[in-house]
């Protein structure tokens, strides 16, 4: 086996190429370095020079694009939109205009708001055809499933896009996610949909969609719109997760912005993803369940041999703490108190917490607990069923998505989405007749 090393010039701020010695020939990568100081190899040429791929299963190592949307230091528990700290989005601004400085780059004006604000608002309705689509589904079907099928759908209503149509559909996929989200809500409880409605704003008309009923007044509570807000801010964007890079992935062939975002929903329902904030509260619910004994979990969580994982804990980049579980577990609190809600799931929450920073395994494995963990306490509280909760998060992160679909699509030279592989199976061999199978 030749012996392969890679030098790397040592001042990281002046990178300029790392030399990789491979079979005894020397190649100079170019190096390029973010405005965050983050580091990078370019190995695009990589396999041109030197026939060689790299491999990288989970891209734990692999950067996938250039970004100046959101930026995240795991080690210091930072997450900033367009150089905004998460904390002070999260106090200072309404979902609608985080959307604005995640798809535009910029906080918007007042002037801007309001026109971005009408806009979203003259799309809030889905085409009454799409209502045909609910009776298909069985009454229990997860919601993720029919959030996928109807986003992906809108492009049968909204076909072969022109430009500034791509840039309408981004506003058509922000005003009616809420309300294709809402009605697969209201048909999971066999309720009447609820239409939005143009002189609330844009939590108010979600809450309005969800919790209405024809037959009495309904006032939405300025804590459920609070916080309502602050929980779409928290999972608006979060640079190149699993969902936006399937975004990404499926935006490299050109597909629309319906397709590619239908993609982002079924790559977030998965419980290690998105899923998450739903297995924390079942597995919440388990532990009170079984006496309340969380120790006997984080032994689970412990054993090698046992498949069992704590939900909500643990982050490929975070290694710190998650800014935006730190922030969840306080407004947990505060939300439950000014709702009276006395749940001991959060109880049980906060001393699994607990337990589980103050032993080696989670401390050498640098787990914490992630945006999950907390999030679906706070949604429970608000009335919203465990069902719904990967619903939520996208309605989320779907601004997220659309930024990094934009900012993948506006990139001149951008490249379809086509990783390399190293090949393990059979070599050549003749196919065999039945007779000597
Ligand atoms: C989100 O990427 C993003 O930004 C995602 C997200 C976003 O906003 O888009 O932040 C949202 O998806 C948050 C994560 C939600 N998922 C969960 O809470 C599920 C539980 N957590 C894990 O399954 C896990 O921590 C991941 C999926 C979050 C991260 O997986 P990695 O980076 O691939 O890490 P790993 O699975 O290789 O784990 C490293 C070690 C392993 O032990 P060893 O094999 O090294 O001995 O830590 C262990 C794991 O067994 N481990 C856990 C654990 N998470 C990791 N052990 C017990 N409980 C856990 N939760």
């Amino acid at each position: 086996m030749e012996v392969w090393e890679i030098e790397m010039s040592t001042a990281h701020t002046s990178a300029q190429s790392a030399k990789l010695i491979l079979d005894g020939q020397e190649y100079d990568l170019p190096m390029t370095v973010g405005s965050e100081g983050e580091v990078g190899i370019d190995i695009g040429k990589l396999r041109a020079l030197t026939g060689a791929v790299t491999l990288d299963p989970g891209y734990g190592n692999t950067g996938s694009c250039r970004s100046t949307i959101t930026f995240i230091d795991g080690e210091k528990g930072i997450l900033r939109y367009r150089g905004y700290p998460i904390e002070e989005v999260a106090e200072k601004l309404q979902f609608l205009e985080v959307a604005y400085l995640l798809l535009y780059g910029k906080l918007p004006t007042k002037a801007e708001y309001e026109t971005f604000v009408a806009s979203v608002n003259q799309h809030t309705l889905v085409n009454e055809e799409m209502k045909n689509f609910y009776v298909g589904y069985p009454r229990r079907g997860h919601p993720m499933a029919i959030l996928a099928s109807l986003v992906a759908s809108l492009a049968t209503f909204h076909p072969s896009p022109n430009e500034e149509e791509v840039e309408l559909n981004i506003i058509r996929l922000i005003a009616k996610l809420p309300t294709i989200a809402a009605f697969s809500y209201k048909m999971s409880v066999g309720q009447p949909f609820v239409y939005p409605r143009n002189d609330l704003a844009y939590c108010e008309n979600f809450l309005h969609m969800t919790f209405a009923l024809p037959v009495e007044p309904y006032i939405v509570s300025p804590t459920l719109r609070k916080a309502l807000n602050l929980l779409l801010i928290l999972h608006a964007d979060h640079e190149q997760n699993c969902s936006t890079s399937t975004v990404r992935m499926v935006g490299s062939s050109q597909a629309n912005v319906f397709a590619s975002v239908a993609a982002g929903i079924a790559a977030l329902w998965g419980p290690l993803h998105g899923g998450a904030n739903q297995r924390v509260i079942e597995m919440l619910e388990m532990i009170r369940d079984d006496d309340m004994d969380f120790q006997k979990y984080v032994a689970k969580a412990k054993d090698k041999n046992d498949p069992f994982r704590l939900m909500g804990f643990g982050h490929r980049v975070y290694k710190n703490f998650d800014p935006r579980a730190k922030i969840l577990k306080g407004a947990a609190d505060e939300v439950l108190g000014e709702l009276g809600v006395e749940d001991p799931l959060l109880e049980i929450a906060k001393n699994l917490e607990d337990v589980a920073l103050n032993d080696s395994y989670f401390v050498e494995k640098k787990l914490y607990p992630n945006v999950d963990f907390y999030s679906g306490i706070i949604y429970r509280a608000m009335g919203i069923p465990t069902g719904m909760f990967t619903v939520m998060f996208a309605l989320g992160r779907l601004p997220g998505w659309m930024a990094q679909w934009k900012e993948q699509r506006e990139t001149p030279g951008g490249r379809i989405g086509r990783p390399r592989q190293i090949y393990d199976g059979e070599t050549q061999r003749p196919v065999p007749g039945f007779d000597a199978r």
